[in-house]
């Protein structure tokens, strides 16, 4: 019999991990590689595009150690979402990506909204624009590298760059096209009008096609390289969080996602055709045809922890790091951590914030200090949580996924500051298996995303919230939340020191 799997890759910020699952949903196969990210000047995350594409070859060679090319049915990806890549009309890379992380875009913004005003943005586009997402990119280099952007022939979010590298071919989809602020979410198609007001010319755009859509089969230099004469099929992929939460069965909003990587996410599918976007919260289109989401997103979320963790105890790995986390308490004695290192997104969109520990005492332990990281990233992942609510979402089942899910005291802390039952998956692979996913619905295996879900995807016995905590969390969100209005001039008075 012959044997046959797809292959999921996701092209994440610090490494592009893929995973080779069978027609049962087991994940047989993983394989990781790891690159760096460039700040040339503070604010600024750059990489070269070609990493990841040579990421993807490198780790498309080492499968193909394990299986023969036949046996692969289809390969998708998932990618980090917002990033800009510029080719020129020979298909060349014109500069480094920008990526979603990268906040120069301060005065691009600004001239956004004085110029087409939030209204517009919010009618043509569904959401509000902030310095991580691709518009604002794509004008910096307009102002700012002039020569650059009249080579500009396409641009490209960072897995569509990978598949056209593999296949020759451009496009995108609706879930990574959502997330540029060039494309209406509910139309799904590029927003003219709105690309008309700020002089880009919509043919750099690439053509939508389904996140399952086919893409191309591997060009006759890749099969060539890799030394096959059977050819893999491609289908296009979709952003990072719309993979993960598919990843994660969140196909309707029984459950919600909260996602906790570099990024912390939690997002709810929003499939109510009268939802209106006050721009308080992101709202995409997901990898799952017409069907869309809402999203908050912390940006240091855990990066925080890997900033701690340089600091505190650079050799200890993660599990290490927070070994005996209990023996801090609930508020860790008094300390509360808010995670603006990089500025915050929801629901404060604003990037000069910065973070703070409030509270630190002459007993603060680095335990404490730990504790109070982990909960002020999830108090500022309830702060999304809080707005789902108060949009009539009722949050009481979430799917926890990414470096977060892995610790369980962060775990509990999650139940208890969401005040809801906490599930991880049995086989948690992220993003990655929602690319498999859409590899495997793009081959066919299954008939719709329903019983491919059904099929693929389990999960562990939940976690509830243990009452006594969950109370002083309460107690805790309200100080919380009171530290962003205290510190924010500070921070920003003290921007100029830097
Ligand atoms: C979402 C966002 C991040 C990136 C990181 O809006 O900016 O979650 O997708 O992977």
């Amino acid at each position: 019999m012959t044997l046959t799997y797809v292959i999921g890759m996701d092209i994440g910020t610090s490494a592009l991990k893929s995973i080779v699952v069978n027609k049962q949903g087991d994940v047989v196969t993983s394989h990781s590689v790891s690159y760096d990210t460039q700040h040339p000047q503070s604010g600024y995350s750059e990489i070269d595009p070609d990493i990841w594409y040579n990421a993807a070859l490198d780790s498309l060679k080492y499968i193909l150690t394990q299986y023969e090319p036949t046996e692969i049915t289809g390969l998708s990806f998932s990618g980090q979402m917002h990033g800009l890549v510029i080719i020129d009309a020979n298909g060349a890379v014109i500069r480094p990506a920008i990526l979603w992380n990268d906040t120069r875009t301060s005065t691009e913004v600004e001239n956004i909204k004085n110029t087409v005003g939030l209204d517009t943005l919010l009618n043509q586009t569904q959401n509000t624009v902030l310095e991580g997402f691709t518009l604002p990119k794509l004008l910096w280099v307009k102002n700012n590298e002039p020569h650059n952007y009249s080579k500009i022939s396409k641009f490209m979010l960072p897995k569509d760059y990978v598949v056209y590298k593999l296949t020759g071919n451009i496009f995108t989809e609706p879930s990574d096209a959502a997330g540029t602020i060039m494309f209406n979410v509910k139309t799904e198609t590029w927003a003219t009008s709105l690309l008309q007001q700020l002089n880009i010319d919509v043919n750099i755009c690439p053509s939508i096609i389904e996140s399952h859509g086919y893409s191309g089969s591997l060009t006759s230099e890749i099969t060539h390289q890799l030394n096959i004469t059977s050819n893999i099929k491609v289908y296009q992929g979709g952003a990072d969080n719309a993979c993960g939460a598919l990843g994660s069965g969140i196909t309707d909003n029984s459950k919600q996602l909260v996602s906790i990587g570099t990024s912390g996410v939690a997002l709810s599918i929003e499939n109510n055709s009268k939802f209106e976007n006050d721009g308080n919260i992101h709202y995409f289109n997901h990898c799952v045809p017409n069907q869309k989401y809402i999203m908050g997103v912390t940006l240091s979320a855990g990066y925080s922890l890997e900033w701690l963790r340089q600091l505190l105890a650079p050799k200890d790995d993660f599990t290490t790091f927070l070994t005996n986390i209990n023996d801090s308490v609930v508020g860790g004695h008094g300390l509360v951590y808010t995670p603006y290192l990089l500025g915050e997104r929801t629901p404060h969109n604003d990037a000069t914030v910065r973070g703070s520990f409030i509270g630190l005492d002459a007993n603060t332990t680095s335990l404490d200090m730990k504790r109070a990281v982990l909960e002020g990233i999830t108090f500022s992942i309830q702060d999304s949580i809080t707005i789902m609510r108060n949009n009539r979402i009722a949050v009481n089942d979430i799917v926890s996924i990414g470096g977060g899910a892995k610790n369980k005291t962060w775990l509990q802390i999650q139940a208890d500051i969401f005040n809801a039952s906490i599930t991880t998956r049995t086989e948690e692979q992220g993003p990655a298996f929602g690319a498999a996913m859409l590899a495997a619905m793009g081959a066919q295996w299954f008939e719709s995303f329903e019983t491919i879900n059904q099929a693929w995807i389990q999960f562990h016995q939940p976690i509830k919230p243990i009452t006594s905590n969950r109370r002083s969390y309460s107690q805790l969100f309200d100080i919380y939340q009171s530290v962003y209005q205290a510190t924010q001039p500070i921070t920003h008075a003290l921007s100029q020191f830097k």
